[in-house]
């Protein structure tokens, strides 16, 4: 009878206790299990020309409609004395220029400022490359140009603050370069040309480039802006979109084709996201093709990401398009492959191939390596695999080793979906692009999203996702926290997830279409987000491979009974660490208890480091004003033994780093 009242007082005591138990989160890392290879491209960027990303954005160049290709030919343009528009210029596929002739007097001028992209954005003390095709009209004399920046603002003193003056002394056409120096910093100047000579001026492809660009190219990128993509470590680089891919119809579908040679000589194409949404209408957007595929196969070696080019397959944007007619018939795609495979031989061909020879004229003899291609963007119904399969038939063919990237259509669940991912594994697609821009609700409860996929088929590429919350914030810490929270399910994953990218990745503060976006930027600034700090931490901490990592034996994914609690763990091979992340999306401080299982007694966990993204305010951002309002903090932290024992604070993200020593 004592025996049973002791064991009664100690079943009492235990399951007094039991709710402060309870409430420590002991999470089970097995450091000697390394399970699945995470592959390099786990993480990496998707690239789009939509809100301005690319001309008005990376694209460095700061004249708008420097060809006078835009329908309406002066658009951006502000023509003022004796201005006339030509069309026998010197570029066929671009064959518009001005003529600027003597105004008659000569205290009156002729001549034409530019806006650039919601003016035109310059440092002092920076270089900045005019540079123009010019002729004289006059095939007898000199004629002599100005070239100014100009302060129009009503604030401002209405006058140049750089100047220079170039002289046109052949009939013939030819490429003329001048420096301009600002000696102030001027987020909205005007570039403006006029004749200072009574000899006429024949003036095509004026540009302006700052000198100082990504690498210092010449056709270059905006430094700020590939810099961060460069800080990103991206295992990879989808372009050039996205919707424009498709086009609004056939006849503006990115042609890849126009974005290769001469700049001169590339044609514009009308950008689809001019007009998509009628309450963000931007009559002026169009596409240079400036940055084309040589600049982002370029840039791609350049920040180290593999290239994933994604091409039309003969479908226009489905959900601007229900007629039939819109799409080429599956019997006449055959333009359609072969461009699909003049790219993979513009990429990697030899340079006595023809494309492989235009890319060694631009510059680039060695191949690019290209390894994927995308067919086809948010594509579905049956009008898509019956396209897609001539296309994956004529690929595998040529280039066996390419792996071929399908569509499971706008949403991440649904009818569609539902269909197209056993289409995707019949056709026996490589990886199938999955897309969802989804509400916190979603974010929150998909945290086992990947844990039951086909392990067989073909894997999973998350080519476009964020958060969008609801209120009137769209950049705000919490969206982004709950990225995080996903993302750990990605990880835990990576057998089945070999890609991820969020979308979109650019928008220019007075320019965009599409919210929320990773970077935000105006003619001088620009802003990483907090959503940009995720992708990075992830993306720079993602290790080699999964590392089995439990609470109770079930992975910690957010579920029911696990506190809003979100982790994973990796095993990074080459720096010989492990790294946890977790993520804590409850309002309560949280006791977790790490256990890293399996270590060996000769092996230790040193140099731990804990970094933490984490805010007060829920929809706190970082803006072009206080950009570095959330950015992530990095401390020491030191385990005793295997365990390392932590409080994680409401609404944070934290990541553990420690090296394994011997
Ligand atoms: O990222 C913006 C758009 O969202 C993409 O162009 C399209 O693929 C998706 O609908």
């Amino acid at each position: 009878m004592r025996n049973y009242k002791r064991l009664f007082v100690i079943l009492l005591s235990v399951l007094l206790t039991y709710p402060l138990c309870a409430q420590t989160n002991e999470m089970v890392i097995k450091t000697n299990k390394p399970g699945a290879e995470i592959q390099p491209t786990m993480y990496g960027l998707f690239f789009e020309d939509i809100n301005y990303a690319a001309d008005g954005g990376l694209y460095a160049e700061l004249v708008k409609n420097r060809s006078f290709e835009f329908p309406d030919r002066l658009m951006g343009w502000k023509p003022f004395g004796k201005v006339i528009v030509r069309n026998d210029g010197p570029f066929e596929r671009n064959p518009h220029y001005v003529r600027l002739e003597y105004a008659g007097h000569p205290h009156k001028h002729t001549g034409l400022d530019n806006e650039g992209y919601f003016g035109i954005g310059v440092k002092k003390g920076e270089e900045y490359r005019f540079s123009v095709w010019a002729r004289t009209a006059d095939a007898a004399k000199n004629a002599k140009i100005k070239i100014e920046l100009v302060d129009v603002s009503s604030q401002g003193e209405r006058q140049a603050f750089a100047s220079q003056e170039l002289i046109i002394n052949s009939s013939e056409w030819k490429k003329y370069r001048v420096i301009l120096k600002p000696d102030k910093t001027f987020a909205k100047s005007v570039l403006r040309i006029f004749l200072t000579s009574r000899e006429g001026v024949d003036l095509e492809h004026v540009s302006l480039f700052p000198v100082d660009t990504w690498k210092g190219h010449e056709n270059g990128l905006r430094k700020d802006l590939a810099q961060a993509l460069y800080d990103m470590h991206p295992g990879v680089f989808r372009f050039p979109g996205g919707c424009i891919v498709e086009g609004t119809d056939l006849a503006t579908r990115y042609n890849w084709k126009n974005s290769v040679g001469p700049v001169e000589n590339r044609p514009l194409n009308e950008n689809r996201w001019q007009y998509t949404f009628t309450h963000r209408f931007y009559p002026d957007y169009y596409q240079s093709y400036g940055l084309g595929f040589y600049e982002y196969f370029l840039l791609c070696e350049e920040i180290g990401a593999e290239p994933l080019p994604v091409v039309s397959c003969g479908l226009a944007c489905q959900f601007q398009n229900d007629d039939p007619k819109a799409h080429v018939p599956v019997s006449e795609l055959g333009s359609y492959i072969q461009d699909a495979l003049d790219l993979i031989e513009f990429a990697n061909g030899d340079v006595t191939t023809t494309w492989g020879k235009l890319r060694a004229e631009m510059g680039h003899p060695a191949p690019f390596n290209l390894k994927f291609i995308g067919i086809g963007n948010e594509q579905w119904g049956p009008e898509y695999p019956e396209r897609l399969e001539p296309f994956v038939k004529a690929i595998r063919k040529a280039y066996p080793d390419i792996k071929i990237i399908g569509s499971s259509g706008p949403s991440s669940e649904g009818e569609q979906f539902e269909y197209l991912w056993p289409e995707m594994k019949r056709i026996n697609v490589d990886l199938v692009d999955e897309h969802f821009y989804r509400p916190e609700s979603w974010f929150l409860n998909q945290g086992s999203r990947y844990d039951n996929y086909d392990r067989k088929g073909p894997k999973v590429f998350a080519g476009e996702y964020a958060c969008h919350g609801e209120g009137k914030k769209w950049n705000h810490f919490y969206t982004s926290l709950l990225e995080a929270a996903f993302m750990t399910g990605m990880e835990r994953n990576a057998d089945v997830v070999h890609m991820a990218t969020y979308a979109p990745l650019f928008a220019h503060a007075e320019g965009w279409q599409w919210r929320p976006d990773m970077i935000w930027f105006d003619n001088l600034r620009s802003v990483k987000t907090v959503s940009y700090y995720v992708q990075q931490l992830y993306s720079r901490n993602k290790g080699t491979h999964v590392l089995p990592l439990t609470r109770d034996n079930r992975p910690v994914a957010g579920a029911e009974g696990q506190n809003g609690l979100f982790a994973s763990a990796v095993w990074d091979k080459a720096h010989q660490q492990v790294i946890v992340k977790i993520v804590n999306t409850s309002d309560k401080t949280q006791s977790v208890k790490l256990n890293f299982s399996g270590l060996k007694k000769s092996e230790k966990l040193t140099g731990g480091k804990l970094i933490t993204l984490k805010s007060d305010k829920l929809d706190a951002e970082n803006t072009l004003e206080n950009p570095f309002f959330i950015v992530p903090e990095e401390k020491e932290v030191f385990a005793e033994g295997n365990i390392l024992e932590s409080q994680i604070e409401p609404y944070s993200f934290y990541l553990y780093k420690f090296t394994l020593s011997r």
